[in-house]
């Protein structure tokens, strides 16, 4: 939610700032905002909607300088316009800050700030704090930094700031409380703040994570200081970036989702590489190992994630009760963090995040945490919140995900609990050695049937055409099968708008059939396995009241592609491993109907990729 950049060093800031806020813009494209100090006044531009709205307003001007801040938003408090957009500024111009979290006490000291005498322009509680900055900067004599280190000891809420003053030229400070920040170190005094690496990488590999309540004084001639906001110094930790340039970029695909739905086999085989051998019959977790007798001895094994990573939670619950026989309950974060959940200490809680930055999803840890439990984390981005607070954890390896509908990351997390779930079995000993051996072989062999799936690219394209103009849509699936239907609906509704449900195959019975009529299309995961005749008789009920059926099928499968409108066939894989393929072609699906309605696939409307906001 809301991406911000700066730069500071001797090369003009604008352009290094504005490619920042493109590769950012996945977080938020509501506004898009930037400050450039120089001969000591701030140039401040702000345009609604996306970067290049911006970019289109700055056209005819000429920005210099060589520091600068800039931000792209997902709108709170206020609606998305050039005024509400960041960064905001002092009255007298001297200030300016970009922010992304939220102040919740600002209507506190907003009312306190308007009785002596501020007034606002913009309905955010971002503005607030830079008044706020402002008043302790003049009341306590002291300079924005200090004042904005006083200012947020008075703060509720989470914040990643940047803050700049045309008098101090030398000078950026941020800071951060659960919303993430990362600077950047260049050489000969360049320096880069950023929400992630994204930005930073072409620049320089050298970065600092910042932990929260820190504050980074970044000057050019001085150097990078960082202090906790009690004012102690800390000493900075330093780290390499593993992330590639390329990896950001579309390579030749027409949209990130599209690439990062055709990335899947090289993200599949990334996330088990080097962590499983068929051929020798290992499974080696280390990120968990120690932890390994304590899942297996858990009172519970509690999943706590939101949206896709809710759904890949719930496969994980399938997988782990049926081959570890070890009792799971998946969770919502923002549902289990606010109802007094009852945590044991012998609990083991397993968040799952591709950003590792769900406002949510951390505060549940941190909940769960608190009362003694376990904690571990699987992620996607190195390096991110979440994967800093757990007791250990598993890192994805699917790479960047920049498209906001989840795809590659959804994969790479079902292939983690697939791991899981097969190492804690052999080790509790619920499954035999040959079963253990077989699925090993079965999961190195899913990112070539994978490839296989993607191949039937134009087959998908084809069948979407016939159902781009739906209003509505419903997904079916038992067992591991109902989560996979509940992320195509979700993919299917969050970028192309059509109204989409996914069911157990036979809940349908119970209420969503009534809707069932001859526009009605109904995506029904039916590959072979153990419920496969059931599934059966639920096509046969929708095709009773005339709906249309998309039916994911096994290769082969003759019985259902008599009965249905359209079939994808996958390849026959162990029931297991199933969600890993049926997954795909509706993700294809989803793809293709969105960009044939002429939706912004890459960046769907109201929302944004990383969800740092409760
Ligand atoms: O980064 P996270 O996995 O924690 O994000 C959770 C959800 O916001 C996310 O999975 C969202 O539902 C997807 N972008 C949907 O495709």
């Amino acid at each position: 939610m809301c991406g911000i950049v700066a730069y500071i060093g001797h090369k003009e800031a604008y352009p290094i700032i504005i490619k920042g806020l493109k590769r950012l813009e996945y977080r938020g494209y509501d506004s898009a905002g930037i400050a450039i100090s120089n001969n000591g006044a701030l140039s401040v531009y702000k345009k609604q909607g996306k970067v290049s709205n911006l970019e289109a307003l700055i056209a005819q001007e000429s920005v210099q300088g060589t520091a600068g801040i800039g931000h792209t938003r997902w709108a709170t408090h206020g609606e998305p316009n050039d005024i509400n957009a960041h960064p905001h500024y002092s009255s007298d111009g001297k200030i300016a800050l970009i922010h992304n979290g939220i102040i919740e006490n600002y209507d506190a000291i907003k009312k306190e700030l308007i009785n002596k005498g501020y007034s606002f322009r913009s309905e955010t509680d971002t503005e607030v704090l830079v008044h706020l900055v402002d008043d302790i900067s003049k009341v306590e004599g002291v300079w924005y930094g200090e004042a904005l280190r006083i200012a947020l000891n008075h703060v509720v809420g989470a914040y990643a700031i940047v803050a700049i003053s045309p008098d101090f030229p030398d000078r950026l400070v941020a800071a951060r409380k659960s919303s993430p920040l990362v600077v950047g170190i260049g050489e000969n005094g360049e320096y880069f703040c950023a929400s992630d690496a994204s930005p930073i990488v072409e620049y320089t590999k050298n970065v600092v994570y910042m932990e929260d309540e820190e504050i980074a004084v970044i000057d050019r001639k001085e150097g990078l200081k960082l202090y906790n906001i009690g004012d102690q110094p800390k000493t900075p930790y330093i780290q390499k970036l593993e992330l590639e340039l390329e990896a950001l970029e579309k390579g030749g695909y027409e949209h990130f989702m599209l690439k990062e739905i055709h990335e899947q086999p090289r993200s599949i085989h990334d996330c088990f590489r080097g962590r499983l051998n068929a051929e020798k019959g290992w499974i080696s977790l280390g990120g968990i190992r120690d932890y390994e007798q304590k899942m297996i001895q858990a009172n519970r094994l509690i999943i706590v994630a939101c949206g896709t990573s809710w759904h890949a939670g719930l496969v994980g619950e399938y997988l782990l009760e049926d081959l570890a026989r070890i009792n799971v309950e998946v969770e919502y974060a923002s549902e289990f963090r606010y109802r007094n959940p009852i945590i044991h200490e012998n609990d083991v809680v397993i968040a799952i995040s591709q950003s590792g930055e769900t406002a949510d999803t951390l505060a549940a840890l941190e909940l769960a945490k608190s009362k003694g439990a376990t904690i571990l984390g699987i992620c996607n981005v190195v390096g991110s919140s979440i994967s800093r607070i757990t007791d250990a954890g598993y890192y994805t390896h699917a790479g960047p995900e920049i498209g906001v509908a989840s795809t590659k990351a959804f994969t790479a997390q079902v292939t983690i609990l697939t791991l899981m779930a097969l190492q804690l079995a052999h080790k509790k000993g619920t499954i035999s050695q040959s079963r253990f051996h077989e699925l090993l072989s079965e999961l190195e062999a899913i990112p070539e049937k994978v490839k296989q799936i993607l191949a039937k690219n134009d087959h998908v394209e084809s069948i979407s055409k016939a159902y781009k103009d739906a209003s509505n849509a419903l997904y079916l699936g038992r067992g591991s099968s109902f989560p996979v239907a509940l992320e195509g609906a979700l993919k299917l509704k969050e970028i192309s708008y059509i109204h989409a449900e996914g069911y157990p195959a036979a809940e349908m019975k119970h209420g969503p059939i009534a809707l069932i009529d001859e526009n009605m299309p109904v995506f029904v995961i039916a590959t072979q396995g153990n419920s496969y005749e059931k599934v059966v008789s639920n096509i046969q009920e929708v095709k009773a009241r005339k709906g249309k059926i998309i039916a994911i099928v096994t290769e082969g499968d003759t019985h259902v592609k008599a009965m249905a409108d359209h079939v994808i066939e996958i390849p026959a894989a162990d029931e297991v491993l199933v969600p890993l393929l049926a997954t795909v072609p509706l993700q294809l699906l989803s793809y293709f109907i969105a960009v044939m309605r002429g939706c912004n696939v890459d960046q769907p409307r109201n929302l944004a990729k990383s969800v740092t906001v409760e």
